[in-house]
């Protein structure tokens, strides 16, 4: 699949089927993420990928629909601020980063044929908690990762001349 392909095919996955991902689509995902440009390359995010077999209950307290803990695995990245860049007026960029290395993973995903789901709304408490993490290291974005269960549905967006300001040189 092309990329823009892969862009035009994503879409918000609500609903899972159980089927296992294979190890080799983890892989290739994971690797999109690890491939991800970030700023000045200082590459301050981690990735946890959990499994949720047998920890529907817990995994909910993340982020409470039941499709989340429906696919067989939801991914979490990152950022890890100290570890950033930031620009001259201070202005942080590892949540840039983060949201970078995770918009690689999902459209690798629908490259593969896997449905996700950007949850930005999710129990930061919870995830700190159920996820392990340590101070400092900040869940910035979830996804479900696994086979969809629903289909794609049109794209409400913007017209592109209320998006772009194209400039006349
Ligand atoms: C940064 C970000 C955060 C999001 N957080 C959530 C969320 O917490 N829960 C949810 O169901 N969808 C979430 N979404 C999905 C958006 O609602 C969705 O991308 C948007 O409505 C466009 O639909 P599409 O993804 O199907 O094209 C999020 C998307 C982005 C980019």
């Amino acid at each position: 699949m092309d990329v823009f392909e892969a862009i035009k095919g994503r879409y918000s996955v609500r609903a899972y089927k159980a089927d296992p991902v294979e190890d080799e689509k983890l892989a290739t995902v994971l690797e999109a993420a690890r491939l991800a440009p970030t700023a000045a390359n200082r590459q301050p995010i981690q990735i946890i990928v959990a499994h949720t077999a047998g920890r529907a209950d817990e995994i909910s307290r993340i982020y409470d629909r039941e499709w989340f803990a429906q696919a067989p695995l939801v991914i979490c990245v990152c950022a890890i601020a100290e570890e950033g860049w930031s620009r001259s007026d201070g202005k942080p960029y590892a949540d840039v980063d983060a949201a970078i290395a995770m918009d690689h993973l999902i459209l690798a995903a629908t490259g593969v044929g896997l449905g996700t789901c950007w949850i930005a709304a999710f129990d930061p408490a919870a995830a700190r908690e159920v996820l392990g993490l340590p101070d400092g290291v900040e869940p910035v974005a979830f996804t479900p990762l696994g086979y969809p269960a629903d289909e794609p549905r049109d794209k409400k967006r913007r017209q592109m001349e209320d998006l772009v300001r194209l400039e006349r040189w």
